[in-house]
Order: structure tokens, then sequence, then C-alpha cells
């Protein structure tokens, strides 16, 4: 394998778009392209974008957004006006400071140094109204990310939707036929897939560079908060945060203040604990490495589970095990471990380990010499992958993590989910998208979910 290079931006960015130019998938309908996409970066030029979800990646997305020179953000969306108890608890999010942030982000660069043009808004709708707005950025929670992509596409946006692609399989075809039924550009939010490092590793394991893949273990992490046990009691919903509008698909519920921001992916209601949210970049990862991208695993199986007390708030698994099988006798293994070694492929011939963030993409062939062990590095793809997405929109050639590659990589995450709830070993039809065999039918219940109110799409 050669040394991964960082190339520049300028050389990737050519790079990626002549490879993905090659392979242009034509989208299902016309694709009418708003005027303010063509041309250089002009202010009339530049895409315009909005970000629905100003919370924990809201904020990183934004200012990865706002980096790019031929990107204007237009507006930000959050049904939380503004409040700690994020991820750092003392980080204060939601939409007024997002709107901050952002005009204070363009004073800086215009010549009177003020800026206002950023509208906030706390109903996304009102977002997707606007005829100025040609992408969102999906950062809300996992249960809306469905409902605000389908939303968003029906509107002629193009969508960045932030990792997993949604809560349910079924939900997530039904992302995949609005985005192509409007001829949309969607990129899923897992950037590694803009990490050079990981798609030459991926790439390696792909081409045969340690043989036949036996093995791959994706690493996700323990629960990072600890919610309230069993005898909870429910909190006054505070000023300024629409609870009702932060529910929306999900089932009524009463409020808490660790049920919603940050901590919503330990509940199942809202997200897939750490088997989606880390398991859309490790297992995404593994999907890549061993060409399976529009396909899955045909067996699922339940290994170990643990889960807090029944009444705690967390339902999600906080230690897990499962294990896949696919077609040609590769097993994906899903554990809790230290999340900063992502996944390791075994071969025949040799192992391949990526690291958090690519920064090590470690290859092991059996006759390594220590030069051939890569050196660390320091890599975050995040920005990289913000300007795929919008090369994309420009070129409506497909992003480097199309909307069914982020479809089949959280699916998986969700099938492992389903065999852990189950505590069985199932069987998958990659094709159909259905459980088969004689636990089919309980497994396939687990497939879709209901949707409250007007937000069944
Ligand atoms: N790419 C990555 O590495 C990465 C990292 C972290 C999170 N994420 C993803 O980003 C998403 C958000 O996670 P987070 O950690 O930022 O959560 P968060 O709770 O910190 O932020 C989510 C924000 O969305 C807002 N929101 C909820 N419902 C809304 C609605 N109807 N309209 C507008 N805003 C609404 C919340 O009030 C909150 O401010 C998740 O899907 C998560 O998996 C991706």
């Amino acid at each position: 394998m050669s040394e991964p290079k960082s190339p520049s931006s300028a050389e990737r960015t050519r790079r990626d778009f002549l490879q993905r130019s090659a392979a242009a998938v034509a989208f299902a309908a016309p694709t009418i392209v708003p005027p303010s996409v063509f041309g250089a970066t002009a202010p009339s030029n530049r895409i315009n974008v909005a970000c629905i979800g100003t919370g924990n990646q809201g904020f990183l997305d934004l200012k990865l957004f706002m980096a790019q020179p031929d990107c204007q953000l237009v507006a930000v969306c959050d049904v939380n006006r503004g409040s700690g108890g994020y991820k750092n608890a003392e980080d204060v999010r939601g939409r007024e400071p997002a709107k901050q942030m952002v005009e204070q982000h363009y004073s800086r660069r215009s010549e009177g140094g003020t800026y206002k043009g950023c509208d906030a808004y706390s109903d996304f709708r009102d977002v997707l109204a606007r005829d100025d707005v040609d992408a969102v950025i999906v950062v809300a929670p996992d249960h809306w990310h469905e409902a605000m992509t389908i939303a968003a596409a029906n509107a002629g946006k193009d969508i960045y939707c932030e990792k997993p692609l949604g809560r349910t399989i079924a939900g997530q075809r039904r992302m995949i036929a609005a985005a192509r039924e409007n001829g949309r550009v969607v990129q899923t939010g897992s950037h590694e897939r803009s990490n050079p490092y990981v798609r030459a590793a991926c790439e390696f394991v792909r081409d045969g560079g340690i043989g036949k893949v036996e093995r791959v273990v994706c690493n996700v992490g323990r629960h990072n908060k600890v919610g309230p046990g069993p005898g909870w009691q429910e909190a006054p919903v505070p000023a300024g945060f629409d609870y009702d509008m932060w529910l929306g698909p999900a089932p009524d519920a009463p409020y808490h203040p660790d049920r919603c921001l940050y901590n919503f992916r330990f509940i199942d209601d809202y997200a897939g604990g750490q088997t989606t949210n880390f398991g859309a970049h490790s297992i995404d990862m593994a999907q890549w490495g061993l060409g399976t991208d529009h396909t899955g695993p045909t067996k699922v199986e339940h290994v170990f589970a643990d889960y807090l007390p029944e009444g705690s708030l967390f339902d999600a698994a906080t230690y897990l095990n499962f294990r896949c099988k696919y077609e040609n006798g590769a097993v994906l293994e899903c554990v809790t471990g230290h999340p900063s070694v992502r996944c390791m492929f075994y071969g025949t011939d040799g192992v391949v380990s990526i690291d958090n963030q690519g920064q090590n993409a470690l290859v092991i062939p059996r006759d390594a010499t220590p030069d051939m062990l890569r050196k660390r590095v320091k890599y975050h793809s995040g920005s990289d992958h913000v300007r795929d997405f919008l090369d994309s929109v420009r070129s409506r050639s497909e992003p480097a993590a199309p909307i069914e590659v982020g479809h089949r990589s959280a699916s998986v995450c969700h099938l492992g989910n389903i065999a852990l709830r189950l505590r069985e070993k199932l069987s998958w039809d990659p094709e159909a998208e259905r459980f088969e065999g004689t636990k089919a039918d309980a497994a396939n219940e687990l497939l879709d979910r209901e949707q409250r109110d007007s937000w069944t799409t």
C-alpha cells in the first residue's frame, strides 16, 4: 500500500471531483439548480445554507460551513432559544447564540465590521419555505432526521444530514425515495468518508491488501453521561424551549432535562445508543472496507447487552456486543470498547487498524517492516466533508457519503440493536430488507415505528 498522502485542499477537491464525476449516478428527477449556485464566490453566487439544530454538533457544523468562502449561512433554527445543558454543560447553545456566532463571524469579515443577516427560527418549516435557501444542514436529534430530510427534499433543498441517517430502516428508505424523487444531493454526516487516510485504508482492504477479510471489529464507546435512575420525576419545561416540537415524531413523554439536549442518544425513542452514535462511523468504515456499501449482512446475532435498571431514563445498552455475518463469510463484530480504535480488519495476510478520526490508519501485513507502519498524523475530515457536499451541490454529482451508503451503514447499526433487544440470532435478506425465518415477525416489527401526529411521512 502506498503511503496515503494528505493532498492539498485544491488537489483533493479536483481529484475527488474527477473521480466522482466519472462514476456519477444520474439523479432520478431533473434537477433545477438555483441561479445562486453558479459562478465564483460573489455574494450573489454563494450557496445559501440554513442550519436546523444548533446544539453540540450544530455549532461545529456551522463553523465548518462558514469557513467555506462560497457558502453563506442565512438562517439558523432550533426549538431552544438558548441555554446551557449540552454536552459540556457550561456551553451555551441554541438558536440565539448560533445567530450571534454567525453574525459575529461575518462581521469580522465585513468592511464596516458589522453584519446582520442571519435569521433565527424555531420552526424548521419556516426555513424550508424560504426560496433563497439552497441547502440545509439537519443536525437535530436522530428521531427528527427523517421528517426534516423528507420535508427539505420536497421543498427542493439539498441536504447535509448528520449521521446516523435515520432512526429506522424503513424511515431511511422513505428518505431515499424523497431525495431521489426530488433530485436532491444528500450527504450523510459520516465524515470519515472524506478522510484520505480512511479512504486509503479501506481501499487497501477492499483491493485484497490483507488477503481475504475474515473478521472486522468495530468499537463503539461507553455511555459518557449518567441519566436518572428508576423513580425519576417529571420537571417543568424551561422557558424558551419548545418541548412539543423537540419531541416531534417521537411518543409523548414527561419532560426531564436529561431527556433532551445531547442525552437523547441514550434513549431508544430518539436514537440507537452508542451503536448508532459511534457505529455510524466505525461500522461505516467496515462497510466501506468490505465493499458492502450497497448491501448488508445476512445474519445478525445478539452476543451480550447490559442495560441500566428498569425504569431508568436511559434505556439504550450500556455495554454491548453483536455479531453480523456477510454472504462471503466475513464476520463483523461490534463491541463496546475504546472508540479511539474505530475499526480493525483481520485478513488472511494481515491486519488494518483505523483509529479515531482516521488519524492513524495502521497497516500490518504479515511481512511488515517498521517503516510500513504509519506515522501518527492529526487529521479531522469534517471540513473536507462539508467541502465535498458543496462541490456536489454545484456539480450535481454524488457526494462522498451518498444517502444510500449512509442508509446501509446505519442499517447495520439498527440490525444490531434489533438483535440485542430481542436477544436473538436473526436472518436478514439485504435485498428485500426484511428478516426471514422463524423469528422474523417480531424483528420485522422493529424495522419501522409509529410517528406521532402530523409527522407521519
Ligand atoms: N458527525 C459527527 O461526528 C457527529 C457528532 C455529534 C453529533 N452528531 C449528530 O448530530 C445530531 C445532533 O447531535 P448533538 O450532539 O448536536 O445534539 P444536541 O442535543 O446537542 O443538539 C441538537 C439540537 O437540535 C435541537 N432540536 C431538536 N428538535 C428540533 C427541531 N424540531 N427543530 C430545530 N431544532 C431542534 C435541539 O434543541 C438541540 O439544540 C445527531 O444526529 C448526532 O448523531 C454527529
